[in-house]
């Protein structure tokens, strides 16, 4: 029988993990939210029962895995909660609020033998697939730069609500943006240990919330009376061990023109050169064949790069569970990138580079 899940948080996110887990053949079996009603939409577009309680939820033997898809702040409790009762965990990025925090999911998890995975879902996004084959297969030599960028044009998420609270959130653009297009980097150069960081925040939107134009609002609608005190913005240069640069730039709010926001991420290698949007449907690698340098355009088929990232997510997650592969982004991977994370705070806090805490 294929794995059974169960869903803790019913926002925006949980209700992208139903349908995902859905079309892996992955069945709903009960949903959890403190708002009863979420659960219950969710129950009624995906299949399962909303549950009367985590405790409920847990308790269900029936259920396999517990995806843990709630504000950031609650990762740590409600992960570790799961793991204890002898759930394999799929736990929304960012991993916690700390290092520490993060250390105690990753030994529960292990004391547990349950898989933890990590939501770093852009891992699974068609072009980054398809670069990352090219890297594995030696194709771009030795990897020194890698410039990522993830900008929305005005994208501040639930302006006022948890996402802006640094108590439950952790932080802001870095924190939700940054550490996808981070471990999508570290993953795409195989995972070297960050060693220092050079960082620094911006802030505006929180003097200006009430006049903030926006076209749509992830974990909306905003609050005007809420609290907007994290970065909207964040730049570092990160160095690895190796030599591997990164430079990183996220921002909520870039106010570019529709079309022209340039992010995604660029790989330069001493062999090939490449970059890709991380939801583009295609990449462009420019590398030496037969003597020359050529610029290629790997085919790979893909129709909605958004659906196929968590397509191949749920694929990965149901694959570690069932047959004991190893799941995409383990828990080494939250760690790594919440030590990044904590350096370009610190840096940006002490205004001169710094030491990344080993993982
Ligand atoms: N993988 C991605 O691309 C991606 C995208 C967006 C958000 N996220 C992450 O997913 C998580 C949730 O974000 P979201 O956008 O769905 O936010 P959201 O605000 O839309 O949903 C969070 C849900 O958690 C519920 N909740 C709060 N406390 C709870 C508790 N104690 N028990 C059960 N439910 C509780 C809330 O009622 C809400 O329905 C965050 O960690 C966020 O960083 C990941």
């Amino acid at each position: 029988m294929s794995m059974r899940l169960g869903i803790v948080g019913c926002g925006a996110i949980g209700t992208i993990h139903a349908a995902a887990a859905g079309r892996q053949g992955v069945k709903v079996v009960r949903a959890w939210d403190i708002h009863a009603s979420r659960a219950k939409a969710l129950c009624e577009s995906h299949g399962g029962k909303a549950c009367a309680s985590l405790d409920d939820l847990l308790s269900m033997k029936e259920i396999d895995a517990v995806v843990v898809a709630v504000p950031n702040n609650l990762h740590a409790p409600l992960a570790i909660q799961a793991l204890r009762a002898g759930k394999h965990v799929l736990l929304e990025k960012p991993m916690a609020m700390s290092m520490a925090e993060c250390r105690e999911i990753a030994s529960e998890a292990a004391k547990a033998k349950r898989v933890l995975e990590i939501g770093f879902v852009c891992r699974g996004a068609p072009a980054a697939r398809a670069v990352k084959h090219f890297i594995d297969a030696g194709r771009f030599g030795t990897i020194s730069h890698i410039k990522c960028a993830s900008y929305r044009r005005r994208g501040v998420p639930g302006l006022g609500g948890w996402f802006t609270t640094k108590a439950v959130s952790g932080g802001g653009a870095l924190i939700d943006l940054g550490v996808h297009i981070l471990d999508l980097s570290l993953y795409l150069a195989g995972s070297p240990r960050p060693t220092h960081a050079s960082g620094h925040v911006f802030s505006g939107i929180g003097s200006r919330m009430r006049d903030y134009v926006y076209t749509s609002m992830w974990a909306g609608p905003p609050t005007l009376d809420g609290v907007c005190d994290v970065e909207d913005g964040a730049t570092a240069l990160v160095r690895c061990e190796g030599g591997l640069t990164i430079e990183m730039n996220v921002f909520w709010a870039a106010n570019l023109p529709e079309g022209q926001l340039n992010d995604g991420i660029t790989v330069l290698g001493d062999r090939a050169g490449g970059s890709f949007q991380v939801f583009g449907k295609s990449a462009k690698i420019a590398t030496e064949e037969e003597g020359r340098l050529v610029d290629l355009t790997p085919h790979f088929a893909c129709e909605d790069p958004d659906r196929e990232m968590w397509d191949a997510q749920y694929k990965q997650f149901r694959a570690a569970v069932e047959q004991g592969v190893p799941p995409h982004a383990d828990a080494a991977a939250g760690i790594r990138v919440q030590s990044v994370v904590e350096a370009i705070y610190a840096s940006a806090a002490a205004g001169h580079e710094v030491a990344v805490r080993p993982a």
